[in-house]
């Protein structure tokens, strides 16, 4: 089929259906530097490249879909947020967002601890080599066996997340002989500005312990009664891809608040206070995400004025970063499959993957960029739909975007900003095999996470 021999859609802006979109960009052909990997680029023939590896090489080699991930902007990202904080500071990353061994190693090279939430985060952080002592376990409902794993282990933190579990961590110490370093995380009642199912400090929710009533001290407590527990710090996470920093203001603000009952409770100042993760970054040109040293500046200046205020000695602070780190640093490679394009409406562009690659936009509705990068197009805008192979309508990858009207099957396409919560959420509906994660750096192309076979799926099955 010829680039232009599709029956004619909704081409450019005179048919523009209700959505999330303003106006179609300038030039199509122009990537958007807040929104994609750090080296990744336009060559002189048109194809993208990222790592100075071009795209077209990159699905010869490794297929479609796939996601490709700048390692030299992973690591400079995390170099950022280590060196904003410095050394008075930790920098956990937060691994939920992405992880697999070969991340594992950059984040001990690069200096930064990891936050694992459950058994196979904190396995996978143990087999790359990552110092236990490192690492913090979290989690609302972690198991006894879990806790017990992490114990043993040495994590560096257990984040105790209920009143049962404050009892379960300091008996299952004791068990083993050991005294474990325990955060206390609570609940500040702050209502973060972001989605629903993504914000984590207003009261009625599963995570933490309420400050309200009074509950967190009673927390505290029980914890410092305890021979198995040691109490070092206070937790609080307020949500994610949140870019003001007054939703931490107030955390920092209610936590202080209550690091001082403690000292006047028990006359005891604990020496860390954790502020979470949940710094957003730009899915689209409209984002605009706040720097490392900006977070940290501002940050540690609001933890610093009110302990003065309070009287206390400031506690280290740690942060807890995820989406921020890997985030921009990987895109998915998609092939243009069906085009199908409706008058009056958008033109629905089919690709290889879908909702069990990026399964984002569905649960959140959340909105990405996307652009041809296989070729450059003079062609006029046309307002697309980019959707995957699933057998469900909400199978949308990006909402509303537009693509040069000359697309066709066989172009490839990518959508940036996916490096976080996009394979770590990945699935196998419909069967469908789970794409590879490749790493490009200086011209070289290395799979970090192999591509699931038919065999890895029969693997499991029974009988
Ligand atoms: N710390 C704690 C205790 C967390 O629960 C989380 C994220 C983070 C740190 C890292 O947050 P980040 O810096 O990545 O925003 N699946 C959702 C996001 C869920 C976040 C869960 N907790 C999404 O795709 O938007």
């Amino acid at each position: 089929m010829s680039r232009s021999a599709h029956p004619a859609g909704p081409r450019h802006a005179d048919v523009l259906p209700e959505g999330h979109y303003s106006a179609p960009p300038a030039d199509l052909n122009t990537l958007d530097p807040k929104v994609w990997a750090q080296t990744v680029d336009r060559g002189a023939d048109g194809v993208v490249r990222v790592g100075g590896v071009d795209v077209k090489a990159l699905a010869e080699e490794f297929g479609t879909p796939a996601y490709f991930l700048d390692e030299a902007d992973f690591r400079a990202r995390a170099r950022a947020w280590r060196t904003a904080f410095g050394q008075d500071a930790d920098v956990f990353y937060a691994g939920k967002a992405f992880l697999s061994r070969a991340v594992v190693r950059w984040l001990h090279e690069e200096g930064l601890n990891l936050d694992v939430c459950s058994g196979g985060e904190l396995a996978t952080a143990l087999s790359a080599g990552m110092p236990a002592d490192r690492i913090a376990f979290h989690g609302n409902n972690k198991s006894t066996e879990e806790i017990h794993r992490a114990v043993e282990a040495g994590v560096g933190r257990i984040v105790l997340d209920s009143f049962q579990e404050i009892v379960r961590v300091a008996h299952i110490a004791q068990e083993l002989g050991k005294r474990q370093r325990v955060q206390i995380r609570v609940t500040v009642g702050v209502e973060a500005h972001t989605h629903e199912f993504i914000a984590t400090a207003h009261e009625d929710q599963k995570f933490g312990i309420p400050l309200a009533g009074g509950q967190a001290a009673e927390a505290v407590r029980r914890a410092l009664k305890l021979d198995g527990l040691e109490l070092i710090g206070i937790h609080s996470h307020i949500g994610s891809q949140i870019f003001d920093t007054s939703g931490f203001e107030v955390a920092a603000h209610r936590v202080v608040g209550l690091l001082k009952d403690i000292r006047d409770e028990h006359g005891v100042e604990l020496p860390e206070i954790d502020l979470g993760g949940g710094l957003g970054i730009a899915y689209t040109s409209a984002d605009d995400p706040r720097e490392p040293h900006e977070i940290a500046k501002a940050l540690t200046e609001i933890v610093t004025r009110e302990c003065e205020g309070a009287r206390l000695r400031t506690p280290r602070i740690s942060v807890e970063p995820g989406r921020a780190i890997v985030g921009p640093t990987a895109f998915t490679l998609y092939e243009v499959g069906t085009i199908k394009p409706l008058d009056g409406l958008r033109t629905y562009v089919s690709v290889d993957g879908g909702m069990s690659d990026n399964i984002r936009t569905a649960l959140y509705d959340a909105e990405y960029s996307v652009a041809l990068v296989s070729r450059t197009s003079d062609a006029e805008p046309m307002l697309a739909r980019v959707v995957g192979k699933h057998c469900e309508s909400g199978d949308i990858v990006v909402k509303d975007a537009f693509l040069p009207a000359d697309l066709a099957p066989g172009d490839l396409i990518a959508v940036p900003a996916t490096g976080a919560y996009c394979r770590s959420m990945a699935s196998n509906y419909n069967h469908v095999l789970r794409p590879p994660v490749v790493a490009v750096k200086d011209g070289d192309a290395q799979v970090i996470v192999r591509r699931e076979t038919e065999e890895d799926l029969l693997r499991l099955d029974v009988g």
